[in-house]
């Protein structure tokens, strides 16, 4: 079955760029086999390739597509909110293979899982990360509690489903789904300051889940004395702002302090002097 809904891009551009895809390399890939998402970027739009769209959260059938949306329609509804959201600007599925077309994020991800390994590309990240204004931080903050709030899941363990730009600020991608509690599958609501307050560490560097890719222990010994010293000061200035844009957002001292103790928080942290 055919399912089509365009949002804020009409279907003739939309089809011109799907089409243009045919002839194309995809520019980035997706990291869950289940939905195998090529991802092809334009000027201003990315087209995702995808499998398995009828699925809500990797687990849950939905041959309607009402998920799909009903995030679309939340997605623009926190952009009309001035809420840095990558929205949904088309999706086209037949029998949940299909494509959808979202504005392209401005900037480039706050780390690409695939440069990790290169230490200038990082000491790049995190300078440039360390020099961002503390308002774009206090906005990261700000816009995942309205994330949050509003029911939309957001994968924080990826550090490439964030973007940065100079002017723009802190920009979140990879908005798949409303969380399991909007369809009364759980009686947990996630909270967005309780959340924030785990998660609005991502712009430091660290391993968000080393059990799987532990690139920090990998390139530490590679640092001369000198690079060493200025990743970790640098890092330190992202984590300061880090701290005051949570502040700055009503979360507290104290519940800052017990995120901080948690382990899995920011795992390399005694590594990465940051404690
Ligand atoms: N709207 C977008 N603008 C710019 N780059 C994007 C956009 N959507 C995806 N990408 C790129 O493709 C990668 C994979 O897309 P993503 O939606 O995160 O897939 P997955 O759900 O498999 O992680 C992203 O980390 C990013 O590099
Ligand atoms: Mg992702």
């Amino acid at each position: 079955m055919l399912i089509e809904k365009y949002f804020s891009i009409d279907r003739k551009n939309a089809q011109d760029l799907i089409n243009a895809t045919k002839d194309m390399t995809n520019g980035k890939s997706g990291d869950n086999g289940f939905q195998n998402t090529k991802v092809f970027l334009f000027k201003e739009y990315a087209v995702l390739k995808m499998q398995n769209m009828n699925f809500r959260n990797v687990t849950v059938n939905d041959n309607s597509l009402k998920h799909l949306e009903r995030l679309a329609g939340t997605l623009l509804d926190l952009q009309s909110q001035g809420v840095n959201t990558v929205p949904v600007s088309a999706f086209q599925s037949n029998d949940g293979s299909g494509y959808i077309i979202q504005p392209r994020a401005k900037g480039t991800e706050l780390y690409d899982r695939h440069k990790l390994n290169d230490k200038s590309y990082v000491l790049k990240q995190v300078e440039l990360l360390s020099l961002a204004p503390q308002e774009h931080f206090d906005k990261f903050v700000a816009d995942t509690v309205k994330i949050i709030n509003a029911g939309v899941s957001v994968d924080f363990m990826g550090k490439d489903n964030f973007f940065y730009h100079k002017v723009i600020g802190f920009q979140f991608i990879d908005l798949n789904a409303h969380n399991d509690y909007e369809y009364g599958l759980t009686d947990f609501k996630p909270d967005g300051l309780q959340t924030a307050a785990y998660y609005c560490f991502l712009p430091c560097y660290f391993d968000t889940a080393p059990q799987h890719r532990d690139t920090v222990s990998e390139l530490l010994p590679e640092l001369t004395g000198e690079e060493y010293t200025f990743l970790i000061e640098h890092n330190r200035i992202i984590f300061n702002k880090c701290i005051a844009a949570m502040m700055n957002n009503g979360i507290t001292k104290e519940l800052i302090d017990e995120v901080l103790s948690n382990d899995r928080i920011i795992p390399q942290k005694k590594l990465l002097e940051l404690v």
